[in-house]
């Protein structure tokens, strides 16, 4: 009986072959990258109670209005999958108490996300994030480090023609007072808005910023720009920011409009954007949220951090040149297939020894593979060139093995129990 076939959802993808190698290198540059800046690796759950992102996130966002993954499990509670990590971070440095330890507290993670958004290419309803957090300082310098970071993992990714944008959204009664203002533009133009941003100007006015539609944008053209509105401190804050960018060498442009799809946001924010993408365009992008953590019953810690995402970083970045070579021996059978040619004792023989052959060159710390689908000598040949393996190792029932480096075509003839040492030293492990 066979049945119909079952499809991934839309918007889900399977990772495997050469791409899963992909993403093992982009999560060796992350760890290497953060955790030599003294990042510690945090994993938090893939479902947490709804009310973290409500209220974390914000109610009047797109996340929390249509795109969460929302369910009741068995005893009625409502949870969801999570669409973003810094919420989950910002409750786990709660919930263990880690503002008793040194600030800043340090975390990055790698981990899959859930948003239910129209699919497209880049864009997906199961996606990968690597992010990073930084709590308990709002030392300027350590926002730059966060920015900084973001770039080098970008770079180390291959990813260009990117922008890179910051701007300051302030913080306290000067941004209460200026969304106030932004209020009052908008209702004068009310009727050349969007349905959308109109539904919004009390709820989240500085969302119209982001807008597509002509007319809201024909609007937000002379509307009042918060970064012309900030405190004095906001703005040395940011200015301090954007010095130490300079000294680091980091290419950046401040954007008076950029806006955040989150609500927690204060003072700096950034996204870095690349040409490469298409129409989904950012990468990558963070900020600060100086009042996140007390928002989730925490005491009050400024943080900050960013979220790239790792479809979007492999989309755009250039693959660099693959490692070539890394299988060092691969362990067939002279015998081959057993009904070609050898009888199944002698082929059974033959493959017991190139198992052993396979444990011994593995325990001496060789990358090793050994023969599993039947081919013959010949075709084992072809299989071991396929797949980059230095030597190939043929042994036969007799415990003698030919042992093949397949760089410069040479063979020589041993005892299967050599073949490990003469390995080595080909690779010049040994002296
Ligand atoms: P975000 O801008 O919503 O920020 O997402 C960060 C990155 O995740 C985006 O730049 C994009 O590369 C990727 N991404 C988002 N949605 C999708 C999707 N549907 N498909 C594929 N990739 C996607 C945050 O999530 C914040 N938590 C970042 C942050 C950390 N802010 C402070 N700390």
């Amino acid at each position: 009986m066979s049945g119909a076939r079952i499809k991934a959802p839309r918007g889900t993808f399977d990772v495997w072959g050469e791409e899963a190698g992909r993403r093992a290198r982009l999560e060796a540059a992350a760890r290497a990258i953060l955790e030599g800046a003294g990042y510690e690796r945090i994993e938090t759950p893939a479902f947490e109670a709804t009310e973290l992102f409500a209220r974390g996130v914000g109610e009047s966002t797109d996340i929390v209005q249509k795109e969460m993954y929302t369910f009741e499990d068995g005893s009625g509670r409502s949870l969801t999958l999570r669409p973003e990590g810094t919420a989950p971070v910002c409750r786990a440095y709660v919930e263990h108490g880690m503002h008793k330890r040194a600030a800043p507290v340090k975390l990055w993670y790698l981990g899959s996300f859930f948003r239910y958004e129209r699919a497209q290419a880049g864009r997906y309803r199961q996606f990968w994030q690597v992010g990073v957090e930084a709590l308990g300082s709002e030392d300027p310098a350590v926002d730059a480090e966060s920015i900084t970071l973001m770039c080098a993992l970008l770079e180390e990714m291959g990813v260009r023609e990117g922008r890179l944008r910051v701007g300051s959204l302030g913080s306290g009664e000067s941004r209460a007072e200026y969304r106030e203002r932004l209020r009052a533009h908008l209702r004068a133009h009310e009727y050349e808005l969007s349905a959308e941003v109109r539904g919004r100007i009390d709820s989240n006015p500085l969302r119209a910023f982001d807008s597509d539609h002509p007319g809201t944008r024909a609007v937000m053209e002379s509307a009042p720009r918060l970064m012309h509105h900030l405190e004095r401190e906001d703005r040395e804050h940011f200015e301090a920011v954007c010095a130490l960018l300079e000294r680091a060498g980091v290419a950046h442009e401040v954007d008076d409009t950029l806006v955040r799809g989150l609500d927690y946001y204060t003072r700096t924010v950034f996204e870095y954007s690349s040409e490469a993408l298409g129409a989904q365009s950012g990468v990558g992008g963070g900020g600060r949220y100086d009042g996140l953590v007390q928002e989730l019953g925490g005491p009050r810690t400024p943080g900050i951090g960013w979220a790239a995402g790792v479809e979007r970083m492999l989309l755009a970045g250039r693959e660099p040149p693959a490692r070539t070579g890394s299988l060092e021996l691969y362990v067939g059978t002279s015998t081959g297939a057993p009904d070609a040619g050898a009888g199944r004792g002698a082929h059974a023989e033959a493959r017991g020894a190139a198992f052993e052959l396979l444990r011994d060159a593995r325990s001496a710390g060789l990358s090793a593979q050994m023969e599993m689908a039947g081919r013959s000598p010949k075709g084992q040949r072809n299989h071991a060139h396929r797949v980059g393996a230095r030597y190939l190792a043929l042994v036969g029932a007799d415990d003698r093995a030919s042992l093949r480096d397949m760089e410069d075509g040479g063979e020589r003839e041993l005892a299967a129990a050599e073949v490990v040492h003469a390995v080595l030293q080909g690779l010049r492990r040994l002296s």
